[in-house]
């Protein structure tokens, strides 16, 4: 068995404890047990007066093994409480020294602890909530017994982290070291307390100052909480907490461990542990060995002053990275400069970043209207119109001005990577970077692999998202990629039910009922009815889009007639400064294409009925998205649509959520639209994918992709 703690006896009576798991000192079951046996050892060897808990490596401990959640936690195998009781009931004064973070299960450690000090860098925090939990070890009792019971509400239930000055002023610490070394701070501090001759200091005997969280403040934060059906964990703090001021602790942690197992076996928390694992597997690439040498990216060019560019560009700026800006028109090239100027301005007047980190971002940053001034880039992203032959043309410059090993990238949202590697002449260099609007604050990044990008383009690109603090899904070539491929029919779905007599108001409801950000309707609107218009036309070109004349027709005809969306205030919606407010003229136009395509209204569609054929054909896509190698694994598709496409956590993605809908069932509904709908045009044949694990009863998550080659084609 691995030593993962460490006892040496110390002078002077002082045994000095040491957890060693790296990377972070995450706490299991195996070295719980450990550590409760060294303590053991520790405290009854003869001549000790006091007891020293630290980390070694580069932090204490962050928090605790999250696969074990997945097993309930009982009174019977619950590995935390009886070591937090053994450390709290020592009659010998125990001191916890902490440095880097000391999150969750550790940060619950140290509270255990009679005595704490903290390196001035450290941060300390209880993000449980994140993962849909709460501190189970005891946290919600210790935390307000320390740093009162406003503040540990505060920090218990937004997951943030605080500084070890905020720490000390709190309570929650006793001492601030600039000493590096944990080990020896925490032990000049436990002869501190000798030589004052301090007893040990259970925290459970500590009263809890309330912090002005009385009666009617903790009534008002059950009602808020209580209103968030979704995520059961809020409630269940603000519960804990109100525990924590009214009863005894051993009652407070009886409630706090019976409140944690409901959270942890409730969906939400499946689903944020889902995201949680599938955003760190996202940044895997397999088949390719993260000992491949990255190409250096010291310089960057971005071609567009548009919307996408502009945000993109920021992204660079941000990471101190120097960046041209090129757009081929001047007007465009000082709209966009002036845009990126004011979002800085506007950073620094609500305090998100100082003057100075402001000037020296912009001045990073260098205007042009000259292809030649990037030919000295490492990288070059292409945020040029959303148009074939514009992007092709941009492409086959770029291939030419480029220096050798300069990574070429393309931005475009639908248009084939491919083509567009091919005629920049050096497909081994080209692969498209798909941001999303808006470029600096979205953090996904679809990263799209092209047939012939080369493995280390891949691997540079993919931790340069890092570097940008994106992340990162890696999609292979497709139309849409993985993303907006599977918004297609979401989309489909929604225009249809227009025609049928369903209301813009009524689909964006159900749609932001069922907790996606944002329905359909005023989804378009926002991102223009022209862009959709111009893909449209785009898949026209291209012979992608369907044969069928009503095919996404409402959106077609509403840019006939001028309606772009919110930025000329009429799209799906008529707009009155933000708010939307039907439009009769779209409710005679939805009929009038009704009557043109033969498609039959009706009096009543129902809300399960607008969530089953928006959302089903979107999971069906993603199925086939699986079967085809473009996404490497079921979480990248569930990272892409919650971080890209306001699609709600506590549900996991679209792919978790069919696992818990149920796999036979989505079948079942498939089968019943294209009965109802009829399916000239395939829009209901389930994937090969769907009805195979619907048959052997597998869910997706399982779902294993043969391992990618990265043979160049
Ligand atoms: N807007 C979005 O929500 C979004 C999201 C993801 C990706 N994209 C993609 O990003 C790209 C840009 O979209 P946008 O919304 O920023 O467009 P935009 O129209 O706002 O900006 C495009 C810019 O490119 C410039 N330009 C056009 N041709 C050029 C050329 N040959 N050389 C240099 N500059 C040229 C134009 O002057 C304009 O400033 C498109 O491919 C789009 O599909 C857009």
């Amino acid at each position: 068995m691995r030593d993962l703690v460490t006892l040496s006896h110390i002078e002077g009576g002082i045994a000095l404890i040491t957890i060693a798991n790296p990377p972070v000192n995450a706490l299991s079951r195996e070295l719980l047990e450990q550590l409760g046996r060294r303590i053991e050892e520790a405290a009854a060897a003869p001549g000790c007066r006091a007891l020293v808990l630290c980390a070694a490596g580069r932090t204490f401990v962050c928090g605790a093994d999250i696969t074990q959640l997945d097993q309930p936690i009982t009174a019977a195998n619950d590995a935390f409480n009886p070591v937090m009781d053994l450390i709290e009931s020592l009659p010998k004064p125990v001191v916890c020294a902490m440095h880097g973070m000391a999150l969750g299960g550790g940060l619950e450690l140290a509270m255990a602890c009679h005595y704490r000090i903290a390196h001035a860098q450290t941060r300390m925090g209880l993000p449980e909530v994140t993962l849909g939990i709460l501190p189970g070890a005891g946290g919600t009792q210790r935390l307000p017994r320390l740093a009162g019971a406003k503040a540990a509400l505060d920090m218990i239930s937004t997951g943030r982290m605080i500084d070890a000055d905020t720490a000390l002023a709190l309570g929650l610490i006793d001492g601030l070291t600039a000493q590096s070394d944990a080990a020896q701070a925490g032990l000049e501090h436990a002869r501190h307390i000798l030589e004052q001759g301090l007893p040990p200091r259970p925290t459970r005997g500590l009263a809890v100052d309330s912090g002005g969280l009385d009666a009617e403040a903790l009534k008002q934060a059950l009602d808020t909480a209580g209103r968030n059906t979704t995520h059961p964990a809020a409630r269940a703090i603000v519960e804990c907490i109100q525990a924590a001021i009214t009863l005894p602790f051993s009652q407070g942690r009886e409630l706090e461990g019976r409140l944690f197992e409901a959270c942890r076996a409730s969906d939400t928390s499946a689903a944020l542990r889902h995201l949680f694992f599938a955003e760190r597997e996202a940044a895997k690439l397999p088949g390719i060995p993260s000992s491949l040498q990255r190409r250096p990216i010291h310089h960057i060019g971005v071609i567009g002053a548009g919307t996408m560019g502009r945000g993109i560009i920021m992204n660079f700026l941000d990471a101190g990275i120097s960046s041209v800006l090129v757009d081929a028109n001047r007007d465009a090239l000082e709209n966009g400069v002036a845009q990126i100027r004011k979002t800085y301005e506007s950073r620094v007047a609500r305090g998100r970043i100082s003057a100075a980190r402001s000037e020296a971002a912009l001045a990073l940053l260098a205007p042009s209207l000259d292809y030649a001034d990037l030919g000295q880039c490492d990288l070059v992203i292409e945020a040029v119109f959303e148009d074939m032959d514009v992007k092709t043309a941009v492409c086959r410059q770029l291939g030419m001005i480029c220096k050798p090993g300069a990574i070429i990238a393309s931005n475009t949202s639908t248009l084939d990577v491919d083509a567009l590697a091919r005629a920049s002449g050096r497909p081994g260099d080209f692969l498209g970077m798909h941001f999303f609007s808006p470029a600096h604050v979205m953090r996904l990044l679809e990263i799209v692999r092209g047939r012939g990008t080369l493995p280390e383009v891949l691997a540079t690109v993919n931790a340069l998202a890092k570097t940008l603090r994106k992340v990162s899904v890696i999609s292979g070539v497709c139309y849409g990629f993985i993303g907006n491929r599977m918004l297609e029919s979401y989309l489909r779905e929604t225009d249809f039910l227009l025609m049928e007599g369903a209301t813009p108001r009524q689909i964006d409801q159900a749609i932001e009922e069922a907790g996606l950000a944002m329905g359909p309707c005023r989804m378009l609107d926002m991102a223009g009815i022209d862009v959709a218009a111009k893909v449209l036309l785009e898949q026209g070109k291209a012979g992608i889009r369907p044969s069928d004349p009503a095919y996404r027709a409402v959106v077609g005809r509403l840019f006939e007639r001028g309606r772009l969306g919110q930025k000329n205030h009429l799209g799906y919606y008529r707009y009155e400064g933000r708010d939307a407010i039907e439009d009769p003229e779209v409710a005679m136009l939805c009929e009038a294409l009704a009557r043109q395509h033969g498609i039959a209204r009706r009096d009543h569609i129902s809300n399960s009925e607008i969530f089953e054929r928006c959302l089903f054909p979107l999971i069906n896509e993603g199925c086939r998205i699986l079967e085809e190698g473009i996404a490497y694994r079921t979480g990248d598709i569930d990272i892409v649509w919650t971080k890209g496409y306001g699609f709600p956590d506590h549900r996991g993605g679209p792919l978790f959520m069919a696992d818990r809908i149920g796999l036979p069932t989505i079948l079942e509904r498939l089968a019943h639209y294209s009965r109802a709908q009829g399916n000239e045009h395939g829009y209901w044949t389930p994937a090969d994918l769907l009805a195979a694990h619907a048959a052997s009863g597998r869910p997706l998550s399982q779902w294993q992709a043969p391992a990618p080659t990265h043979e160049p084609a």
